[in-house]
């Protein structure tokens, strides 16, 4: 893709929290996201229809320069309704945004031993962690190298609870950074699913480029199969929607880890799945949770 587009998409989003435009940018296919604005105020989310109190706040997405202002726009505003948001797109000229992102992208340790490293540099050698876990991961169109925190989050659960033996299912696999992370990390067999068509193409080129396409096959989510574990980093009005669905992808006993979700959303999520699960744990990160169940 580098080189490729004349010009960019920028996109300038505010009228909700950053976190969460953040999430919805990165979902619409932002090669890079950058968060601007008042750094003093709440960066909190308020319930659908409360006045925001984040409204000076802005986040800003690249796009490649082929996608349409007006279509992009409108997506943002329906995944983001009933809140008002106001988005402000501009062409910009080519300065290989990428290429100068990705020179800021370095490997990154998540837990103990599992790192995500870009093809271009190498992961230190650290006397802890003789035994590194390394995925090759550069950023795309795809959402998901770690650096935001609801990946994090996942990352290093697996890397405290390798799934060495078990069958996982990601579902909403992005990159496919979850799923090589399991696969890595021992898991026999691994299915990514997504409905973003080209989630499916990254999470396939990236299990190439990892040697791990044997382990790592990807599907539509209508292909999902139940799994031992399944990790689903979506955003919290699809998780509770899709509830009775990552249900019945859960081997009785099998694991669930949800994350994508926002703090004050957390119980909410917990409720839709109450019924057959019970959690046991789980983690925080700026604003965001990670919940992890277990089947009944
Ligand atoms: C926040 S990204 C997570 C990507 C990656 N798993 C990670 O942890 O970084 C969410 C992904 O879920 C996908 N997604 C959104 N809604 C979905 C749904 N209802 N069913 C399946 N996938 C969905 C999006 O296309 C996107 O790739």
């Amino acid at each position: 893709m580098i080189g490729s587009a004349p010009a960019w998409l920028q996109i300038e989003a505010s009228g909700a929290s950053p976190a969460l435009l953040e999430a919805v940018l990165e979902a619409e296919g932002a090669v890079a996201v950058t968060v601007s604005g008042s750094g003093d105020e709440m960066l909190v989310e308020t319930a659908p229809g409360q006045s925001p109190a984040w409204t000076q706040a802005a986040v800003t997405g690249l796009f490649p320069g082929d996608r349409d202002p007006a279509e992009l726009a409108a997506a943002l505003r329906d995944a983001l309704a009933p809140r008002s948001i106001d988005c402000r797109p501009a062409l910009i000229e080519d300065r290989d945004w990428v290429r100068a992102w990705m020179q800021d992208y370095r490997p990154m340790r998540f837990g103990r031993r599992l790192w995500v490293c870009p093809h271009h540099a190498e992961v230190e050698a650290d006397p802890d962690s003789v035994d590194q876990v390394v995925i090759r991961l550069d950023p795309g169109l795809a959402f998901g190298t770690g650096t935001h925190p609801t990946t994090a989050l996942c990352l290093e659960w697996l890397d405290a609870h390798p799934p060495a033996g078990r069958r996982v299912l990601d579902y909403g696999c992005g990159s496919g950074v979850l799923a090589l992370a399991a696969a890595r990390l021992g898991a026999t067999d691994v299915q990514a699913v997504d409905i973003d068509p080209q989630s499916l193409v990254a999470t396939r080129d990236n299990a190439r480029a990892n040697q791990l396409e044997q382990r790592v096959k990807t599907g539509p989510v209508e292909a999902a199969e139940p799994a031992d574990l399944v990790l689903a980093n979506i955003l919290a009005s699809p998780l509770i929607e899709l509830a009775p669905t990552l249900a019945s992808l859960v081997h009785s006993g099998g694991g669930l880890s949800l994350s994508g979700l926002l703090a004050e959303q957390a119980d909410a999520v917990q409720a839709a799945y109450a019924a057959d699960f019970d959690f046991v744990g789980g983690a925080a990160r700026d604003g965001w949770v990670r919940l992890d169940a277990v089947r009944h």
